[in-house]
């Protein structure tokens, strides 16, 4: 874990409230259960991954948009708490702040719905106008719950400026235009998201290289994909494909270790840090998220992180 000075990311991306109720099992279509507990925490994958990035040693600064409400009051005032430049958070006047309806079960497996709300207000348009903060950032990261168009232009803007640019393409409901893939420096999927922007379906760290080869060669220039309890499969710029083995732990809700991966990767990466050393360091963060309750409230510091 690197101790040079903090380096600097911007996020592009959403803010949710996250409304969790914990179940002994997920429901089945049309079925009520009763669950045994509930919590609103703050949320969003852009939110989550700020937060992270903070925690974990950078400067950040978010590019975003909540609604004139107290979720989105609640959601700002968390941020700022952390220190995370918001002076780029807009507030919509017509649309309410992101929600995302979580079920957490007693195998610690989650399911999300997010209403997008005032995230899908985040325009090109804010993008061109904070230049500066893409401009003054050593990486820009991205994610999938903000308008397509919104993230291409950060992206876009993050090549331009000569930026080091990360995409975790969650929620990956389809394909990326193959014009996207340059733009990418660093394209960080789950298994699932690897799966649906290759078209391989993904059940051992062999079909995550296949997918990572397939994604590589349509022009992003690393590929990390996450395997949760398996690991990281990398292939990387190089050329060099390596598993990292993730610590094996109680997980009690895996809600945001996506998220804490790659906030604690983009902090290290801009630190200077190698990728390889960036990875671990993303990874031994996930391992304490997952070891605790709900979005931004486990994403751990980085005193807690060890060598
Ligand atoms: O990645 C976890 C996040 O996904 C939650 O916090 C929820 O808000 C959804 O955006």
């Amino acid at each position: 874990m690197s101790n040079s000075p903090q380096g600097r990311v911007t996020v592009v991306g959403s803010l949710n409230m996250d409304l969790v109720a914990r179940t002994p099992r997920q429901p089945r279509p049309g079925e009520t259960i009763s669950g045994h507990g509930f919590k609103q925490v703050a949320g969003g994958k852009g939110g989550n991954q700020a937060v992270a990035a903070a925690r974990l040693g950078a400067h950040v600064a978010m590019i975003g948009c909540i609604g004139d409400d107290s979720n989105g009051a609640i959601l700002k005032s968390a941020l700022e708490a952390e220190g995370i430049d918001c002076t780029a958070l807009a507030t919509s006047t017509s649309a309410s702040t992101g929600v995302a309806l979580i079920v957490v079960d007693d195998a610690s497996q989650n399911s999300i719905v997010v209403v997008a709300g005032s995230n899908a207000e985040v325009s090109p348009a804010d993008i061109a106008e904070q230049e500066a903060l893409i401009a003054s950032a050593d990486v820009i990261v991205c994610q999938l719950e903000t308008p397509v168009d919104t993230v291409r232009a950060a992206l876009a803007a993050g090549r331009r400026l000569q930026r080091t640019t990360i995409l975790n393409p969650a929620p990956a409901a389809h394909k990326l235009p193959i014009d996207w893939f340059p733009l990418i420096d660093y394209l960080i999927p789950n298994e699932l998201e690897a799966a649906t922007l290759s078209g391989v379906t993904i059940n051992k760290p062999d079909d995550a290289r296949r997918a990572a080869e397939m994604l590589k060669a349509k022009g992003a220039r690393n590929v990390i994909v996450t395997l949760g309890s398996e690991g990281v499969f990398a292939l990387l710029d190089d050329g060099t494909a390596s598993l990292f083995q993730t610590q094996k732990v109680e997980a009690i809700d895996t809600t945001a270790a996506g998220d804490t991966f790659v906030g604690g990767f983009a902090a290290e990466l801009a630190r200077g840090s190698a990728v390889a050393d960036a990875i671990a360091f993303g990874q031994r963060a996930a391992a304490i998220a997952v070891t605790r309750e709900g979005a931004q409230p486990s994403i751990p510091h980085r005193h807690e992180i060890s060598a």
